[in-house]
């Protein structure tokens, strides 16, 4: 990733829209990450596949497997959507038709028949989210810190790309430690030298907590629950949820009222924020796990 926040925030534009507060333009990084995938895809000599699982059909997990779909093709990699209907149709699976893959994504919601045991036989080396107990581990002890699940290399490259590749020394606030999205966050920022908080439902005197951020990570799937009082000027707010609503989806962060209250931040949209980068940085783990493969 060398250079991808050095370039983006040359040509960072500001939303005229808001006064104080700004949303954050993830457009100029996710060009560099785009490229910077194109240009190894173009070294390769074999096109990389990915297997997306479905097993329960819901608006938002058909809304991302197409999203997936789209992106991936555009970008030179085989994206196949495969339905499973039973427990033993996911076994099969298993004992065949996955192997030709490069990379295996189980998508979320599951059904109920799928639970941690079945989601570990996704291979190791083709676990293309590093929700293997494993990857993890390796993230944890400080081997390796360009592999981790999508979502939350997502908040980190965001934060890098807005203080300019400098988190030394940074406060950081994680609010949420689920595996895929608050754990992870923890190595990452440590790999920074940063200093790291992780709060929870249980934590007590959040914005107190939050207010001694430089940067505030809300992933918590709650709508509109992070008002502007919980803030300080100068922060800047990562808002990882994605919370459906009537006419559309929702970040954990109330947006109209940190927009009233003209608090000096910087913080990422809902739609338009993480989740754009997010499928990218999952076609650049497939990349590392084809390396992985070698
Ligand atoms: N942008 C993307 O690409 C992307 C990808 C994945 C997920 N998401 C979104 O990110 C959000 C979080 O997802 P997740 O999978 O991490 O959720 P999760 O597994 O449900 O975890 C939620 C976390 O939030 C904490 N929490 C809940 N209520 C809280 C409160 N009132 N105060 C403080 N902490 C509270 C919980 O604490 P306890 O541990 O104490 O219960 C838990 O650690 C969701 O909206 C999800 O849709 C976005």
């Amino acid at each position: 990733m060398g250079n991808t926040f050095e370039k983006s925030r040359d040509v960072r534009r500001i939303d005229k829209k808001y006064n104080n507060m700004e949303k954050y333009n993830v457009k100029p990084l996710l060009k560099k990450v785009k490229s910077d995938i194109a240009e190894k895809v173009s070294t390769l000599e074999k096109t990389l596949s990915l297997a997306l699982l479905l097993g329960k059909e819901g608006p938002d997990a058909i809304y991302y497997a197409d999203s997936l779909i789209k992106k991936g093709t555009k970008l030179g990699f085989k994206v196949e959507l495969i339905h499973y209907n039973s427990k033993n149709e996911w076994m099969e699976l298993f004992n065949s038709k996955l192997e030709k893959f490069t990379g295996i994504l189980p998508l979320a919601p599951y059904p109920e028949y799928i639970s941690g045991k079945e989601l570990e036989m996704v291979p190791f080396e083709k676990d293309v989210d590093a929700s293997n107990i494993l990857h993890l581990g390796h993230l944890f002890a400080g081997l390796k810190t360009e592999f981790a699940p999508a979502t939350a290399l997502s908040a980190f490259y965001i934060a890098k790309d807005h203080f300019h590749n400098e988190l030394k020394g940074k406060d950081i606030v994680i609010v949420g430690r689920s595996l895929r999205v608050g754990k992870p966050l923890i190595p990452l920022f440590l790999s920074e030298n940063a200093t790291v908080t992780i709060c929870h439902s249980k934590t007590v005197d959040l914005p107190q907590k939050i207010k001694r951020a430089d940067i505030v990570i809300c992933a918590i799937g709650r709508g509109n629950f992070f008002k502007s009082s919980m803030f300080r000027t100068g922060q800047l707010i990562v808002d990882v949820g994605i919370n459906r609503i009537e006419n559309g989806f929702s970040g954990d962060v109330d947006m109209n009222d940190l927009e009233e209250s003209r608090l000096d931040v910087m913080v990422t949209p809902v739609p338009g924020g993480v989740g754009s980068l997010t499928s990218y940085l999952l076609y650049k783990n497939l990349l590392y796990l084809n390396d992985l493969q070698k």
